[in-house]
């Protein structure tokens, strides 16, 4: 999966600035990703190591060292569902309730034929069209559980 978009690389570039020695942004740079988007996939490593000017080798060691960080799933689809404020004052809670039982899994996890993962993330930036669930690249906004069970029933096919 691809997590950063033309946005996120602008938020990465602005992080960089902050420090004389680029490789000091590395760690900052991870946990940013993270923070977004629950996990560091290898285009994003690719991505961070290009505008640090470094061999993505180089990250990959880096994050092998901390184990907070997560590389992130295979799966197919890869779910991102804000758990933040704004996004559980509007019933963002029920709708990872409803994906844990829809999907039998827990947030964390990845279901067993590797076609969905779930995770949460703190927000999508896009708080005033809570709740907001990513699924891959793609925000879906004003999320209802009708409309969530909709969207897995179409990835499912
Ligand atoms: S709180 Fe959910 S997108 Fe910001």
């Amino acid at each position: 999966m691809e997590n950063i978009n033309i946005l996120v690389e602008k938020e990465l570039r602005d992080i960089l600035k902050k420090y004389d020695y680029p490789r000091s942004a590395i760690l900052p740079m991870l946990h940013f990703i993270q923070k977004k988007y629950g996990s560091i996939s290898k285009k994003d490593v690719e991505i961070i190591a290009d505008l640090i000017g470094i061999n993505p080798t180089e990250i990959e060691s880096v994050l092998s060292f901390y184990s907070m960080f997560n590389t992130g799933s295979s799966a197919k689809y890869i779910i991102y569902a804000c758990s933040n404020i704004s996004c559980e004052f509007k019933g963002a809670g029920e709708i990872i309730t409803f994906l844990e039982n829809r999907l039998h899994i827990k947030v964390g996890q990845t279901t067993g034929d590797g076609k969905f993962a779930l995770r949460t993330v703190e927000c999508l930036a896009a708080c005033s069209h809570s709740p907001v669930i990513q699924i891959n690249d793609i925000y879906y906004e004003h999320m209802t559980i009708e409309k969530m069970e909709k969207i897995i029933s179409e990835m499912e096919k």
